[in-house]
C-alpha cells in the first residue's frame, strides 16, 4: 500500500519524507489555501518545493471547472515537474479533461468521487488514480470503507490500472481498513500516519528492555 500524505504544508511533508515511508503527496484548493497560498505564481513555487521534497507523486488540482480552462492549468502544471498528477473534479468536463490527459500521457487524480459509478466513468477516461472520499461518507453515515472494496472489486474484474486512491482519511483505522479491502494507495493527515506507530505494549516493552539492560550492566 503506497502512503501520501495529505497536506500543503512544507514541515508536515519533510517530516513524513524523514520517516522514510512517504510515497507522496495529495493536496486541494482547501489544504493550499489553509497555508495561505494565493496567486498563481505563489501556487505554482509551492507545488515545486513540495516536488523537491518528495520522491513520489505530488497531486496538484486545477481550479478551472470548463474543459479548456482544466486542459491550459493541466498543461502549465504537469510541465512544472514530472511528479506532477494533475487532479481533477469528477464532473462531466473533468471526465473529458482526464480522457484528453491521458492520450497525452499526463497522469491523473480523479477526486471528489463518492459513488462506483464515478469511479467506473474514471477509469474508463484513463485515470491514473481515483479519489474515494471515505471519512466524507462516514460524516454522513455511509460507510467510506464499503465503497473502496467495491471499486476495489470492479476495477478488478475488469482489468482497470486506474489505482484506488482511499482519500479523506481521518484516523490509523480507516488506513488498516482501507488495506484490508485493497486500496491501492491512502492519503490522510500526518497525525494518521504516526498513529500507526503507538502501541502501550511497545512503550512497556522496551521501557522492560531497558530497564532489565541496566539492572545487569550495573551488577
Ligand atoms: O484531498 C482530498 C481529501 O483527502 C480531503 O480530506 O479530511 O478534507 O475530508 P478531508
Amino acid at each position: 500500500m503506497k502512503f501520501f500524505i495529505d497536506t500543503a504544508n512544507l514541515a508536515e511533508i519533510r517530516e513524513a519524507q524523514d520517516l522514510g515511508v512517504l510515497d507522496g503527496v495529495t493536496t486541494n484548493p482547501s489544504l493550499m489555501a489553509k497555508e495561505g497560498i494565493t496567486g498563481k505564481d505563489n501556487v505554482m513555487r509551492h507545488y515545486k518545493q513540495i516536488c523537491d521534497i518528495v520522491e513520489g507523486d505530488v497531486s496538484a488540482e486545477v481550479i478551472g471547472t470548463t474543459f479548456d480552462e482544466m486542459i491550459s492549468e493541466g498543461e502549465e502544471l504537469a510541465e512544472l515537474d514530472e511528479k506532477i498528477v494533475v487532479k481533477v473534479p469528477m464532473i462531466k468536463d473533468g471526465v473529458k479533461a482526464i480522457k484528453y490527459f491521458s492520450e497525452k500521457g499526463i497522469r491523473t487524480n480523479c477526486t471528489l468521487i463518492f459513488s462506483a459509478g464515478q469511479a467506473l466513468l474514471a477509469a474508463k477516461a484513463g485515470a491514473t488514480y481515483v479519489s474515494p472520499f471515505v471519512g466524507r461518507l462516514d460524516d454522513v453515515s455511509t460507510d467510506g470503507v464499503a465503497l473502496i472494496e467495491q471499486i476495489v472489486m470492479i476495477y478488478r474484474n475488469y482489468g482497470y490500472t486506474t489505482e484506488v486512491l482511499a482519500a479523506s482519511i481521518r484516523h490509523p483505522m480507516h488506513i488498516i481498513q482501507c488495506a484490508e479491502v485493497g486500496a491501492d494507495v491512502m492519503t490522510g493527515p500526518l497525525s494518521a500516519i504516526t498513529a500507526l506507530l503507538n502501541h502501550p505494549l511497545t512503550d512497556i516493552g522496551l521501557a522492560k528492555f531497558l530497564a532489565d539492560h541496566k539492572k545487569a550492566s550495573s551488577k
